[in-house]
């Protein structure tokens, strides 16, 4: 883990108020694993005063040399406003990488990757991750959102050759409906090894309990509050399922974690 100032490269909207913004830093980001986070403040350290957490999303590799990372964002507040307006040249405080990782195997040959709106961020790197260092024959991607609009990295996973299905909420693309609807089908076409989720609570609730049903080993990656991100805090806490009463911290023992160990 290391803080850094790191260079704004690239910073556009995908969608409306969804960006995804590069920028440079150190070598050692080359090594961090999908699941990892970065906490970023900007230099004035005013406002807003805290750092907020954003997943990796992808790693940049120019000419073979590792360039910098890639965060997928949507504008909800101060920060995340803040940085949809930085502009190349622009430089922001970040530190990272931070938290576990997506628990990966050669023994998967078939997985399911499931995200819901800007749940993605951190999909898009698993996916090419496992493209790259993996023997998985099968991949198949779900990606819910509400409607066409707000869909993000449909074409990124499809250049990575992988299965992608498509739900809104609206209909405007793919099947009308949520994402876990049509999870139950392909589940019972194509069992597979395990699922790996992120996206709002109201979607990893049902995937949790899908996976349980079908005995599908799940690993899910959360979303808490954050206010420091190295454990000094304790705001990110999350309920054990296992163990009453006992708490676990989002930012060191997750953001990824077994489905069946927390209470969604
Ligand atoms: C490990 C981790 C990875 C994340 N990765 C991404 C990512 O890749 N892309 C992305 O867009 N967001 C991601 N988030 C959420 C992101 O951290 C928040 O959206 C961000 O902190 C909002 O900052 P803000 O100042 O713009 O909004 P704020 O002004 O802080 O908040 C605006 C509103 O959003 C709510 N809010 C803030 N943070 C969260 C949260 N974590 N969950 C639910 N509601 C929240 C607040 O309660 C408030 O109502 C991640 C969060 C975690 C914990
Ligand atoms: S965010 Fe501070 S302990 Fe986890």
């Amino acid at each position: 883990m290391r803080q850094e100032k790191a260079r704004v490269f690239r910073n556009k909207e995908l969608a409306p108020s969804c960006y995804r913004i590069g920028f440079k830093c150190n070598i050692q980001y080359s090594y961090a694993k999908p699941g990892q986070f970065i906490m970023l403040r900007f230099g004035d350290r005013i406002n807003p005063l805290l750092r907020r957490p954003f997943s990796i999303h992808r790693l940049i590799t120019k000419d073979g040399d590792f360039e910098g990372l890639e965060v997928l964002y949507k504008v909800v507040g101060k920060c995340t406003k803040k940085l949809s307006m930085c502009v190349e040249g622009d430089i922001i405080d970040i530190i990272g990488p931070l938290g576990n990782s997506f628990i990966t195997s050669d023994n998967y040959n078939n997985v399911f990757i499931v995200a819901g709106g800007v749940g993605v961020a951190p999909m898009l790197f698993l996916a090419s991750y496992l493209q790259k260092n993996t023997d998985i024959s099968k991949c198949t991607v779900f990606i819910g959102s509400r409607s066409k609009h707000d869909l993000l990295c449909k074409d990124d996973f499809l250049r990575l050759g992988m299965k992608v299905f498509i739900t809104t909420e609206d209909g405007s693309a793919g099947r009308k409906g949520f994402v876990t609807d049509i999870l139950e089908t392909s589940i019972k076409k194509n069992h597979p090894d395990i699922i790996y989720g992120c996206g709002p609570t109201a979607m990893l609730k049902p995937l949790a309990l899908i996976s349980e049903m079908y005995s599908i080993p799940c690993r899910v990656s959360i979303e808490t509050i954050m206010a420091c991100g190295i454990g000094a805090c304790l705001g990110c806490a999350v309920e054990s399922k296992k163990i009453p009463e006992k708490y676990l911290h989002a930012c060191l023992d997750g953001p990824v974690f077994d489905a069946k160990a927390i209470k969604l």
